[in-house]
């Protein structure tokens, strides 16, 4: 249960402290200092790398999460929410790959920077909504014990 958890932690520590980066620090700068034929490669290219690293946390996170709920028998409210939203996000973040992003890799190769802005603008609003439902997530599986 212990090495799960781990894992469990170590996968949404990954997911969800990248998409704080992304949405908070790295959008924002690049969107305050460079011109989109600069921005728009960069943040395609970061996006490329941490999406990768965001399936690899996504499989930790949905493995020990349902091997702890196979451990702990008939879940409690708090693992049942956590198991509901995660896997909204999942499939929110599916999207977002098959999506936005194959638009913006695509608009990037073509150096077509409007629909680049557009696909990026599509990703960040995403990369928002999942953001908030991780957070949220967060506090549900720390506190939910309590509960
Ligand atoms: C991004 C999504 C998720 C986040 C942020 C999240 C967060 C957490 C947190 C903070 C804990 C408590 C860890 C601790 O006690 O130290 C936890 C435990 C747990 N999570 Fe998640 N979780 C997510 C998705 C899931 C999913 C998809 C499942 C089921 C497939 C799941 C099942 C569990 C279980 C069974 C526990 C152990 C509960 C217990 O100790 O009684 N979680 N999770």
């Amino acid at each position: 249960m212990l090495i799960a958890k781990l894992f469990h932690i170590l996968g949404f520590t990954v997911w969800i402290g990248g998409m704080f980066f992304a949405h908070h620090a790295l959008r924002p700068s690049a969107a305050s200092i460079l011109q989109p034929p600069q921005r728009l490669p960069l943040l395609a290219a970061a996006m490329a790398r941490f999406f990768m690293w965001a399936w690899i946390a996504i499989a930790l996170i949905m493995a020990s999460g349902l091997y702890m709920m196979a451990l702990l028998g008939r879940p409690a409210l708090f693992v049942t929410l956590m198991f509901v939203i995660g896997v909204v996000m999942m499939l929110i973040f599916a999207h977002l790959f098959f999506a936005p992003n194959r638009r913006l890799q695509r608009a990037v190769t073509a150096q077509d920077w409007p629909a680049a802005g557009a696909a990026m603008a599509h990703i960040r609003t995403l990369v928002h909504v999942n953001l908030m439902l991780g957070l949220i997530t967060i506090v549900i599986g720390t506190l939910g014990p309590l509960v």
